[in-house]
């Protein structure tokens, strides 16, 4: 079975408190859902593999350490998964960019799908699938799908806010997928929305409402 991090943190709950404000405004919002992706990537970055090398400080010669192992790739789902590259990039600069564009139907809450362009390579590298919103699971699970049927191996998916039923779905269906999140909040309400939550992310970061 694949991870299940919780990060439980009292920087982080700090600063999802201001996340969730309905009177935060766009550009505080913005650079927050960046400042929780970084604490985010660290987290799912603690298994990568290190090779030794020696190096010279300039007092002594020592042993450092750079990653080795896999080629990583970003995938974020369109549009709100974008609010966290930045952050993420920030922790893995020489990643590669994938996006995968996808909607949920106000409806009837299924994932309709826009958009998909990822590296070349994508089967050869860890992804890091990002969306700052996990509710029903549906797009989270397409959006695997997706990479899954591209031949990628190693999926780490990063989320603010899940809802516990997203994270049932997609632990059912795609048990080898690890997940680190900042919050797993209480339900989905009627409209599926995640409780207590912080609205529409892709609304709030792009100020389409
Ligand atoms: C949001 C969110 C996820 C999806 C989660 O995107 O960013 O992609 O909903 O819901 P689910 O787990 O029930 O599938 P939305 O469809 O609002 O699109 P947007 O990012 O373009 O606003
Ligand atoms: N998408 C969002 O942006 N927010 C939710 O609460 C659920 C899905």
């Amino acid at each position: 079975m694949g991870k299940l991090i919780v990060l439980d943190n009292p920087i982080i709950k700090h600063k999802l408190t201001i996340l969730r404000d309905k009177n935060t405004g766009t550009n505080e919002f913005r650079q927050l859902i960046k400042e929780i992706s970084v604490l985010l990537a660290y987290s799912a970055g603690n298994d990568l593999s290190l090779e030794e090398f020696e190096i010279e400080t300039p007092v002594a010669k020592t042993t450092g350490y750079r990653l080795s192992g896999k080629k990583l790739g970003i995938v974020p789902i369109l549009r709100a998964g974008l609010g966290m590259v930045d952050g993420v990039l920030d922790v893995f600069p020489a990643a590669r960019v994938g996006h995968i564009g996808m909607y949920r139907d106000e409806e009837t809450l299924k994932p309709v799908d826009y958009y998909c362009k990822l590296p070349k390579d994508a089967n050869k590298r860890d992804i890091f699938l990002l969306d700052p919103m996990l509710a029903t699971g549906g797009s989270a699970c397409d959006a695997i799908e997706k990479l899954k049927n591209l031949g990628v191996e190693s999926i780490k998916m990063l989320n603010i806010i899940a809802a516990p039923e997203g994270v049932e779905k997609v632990r059912k269906e795609h048990p080898d997928v690890n997940l680190y999140i900042a919050s797993i909040d209480e339900k989905l309400n009627e409209n599926g929305y995640i409780v207590p939550g912080l609205g529409d992310a892709g609304d709030r970061l792009f100020g389409t409402k």
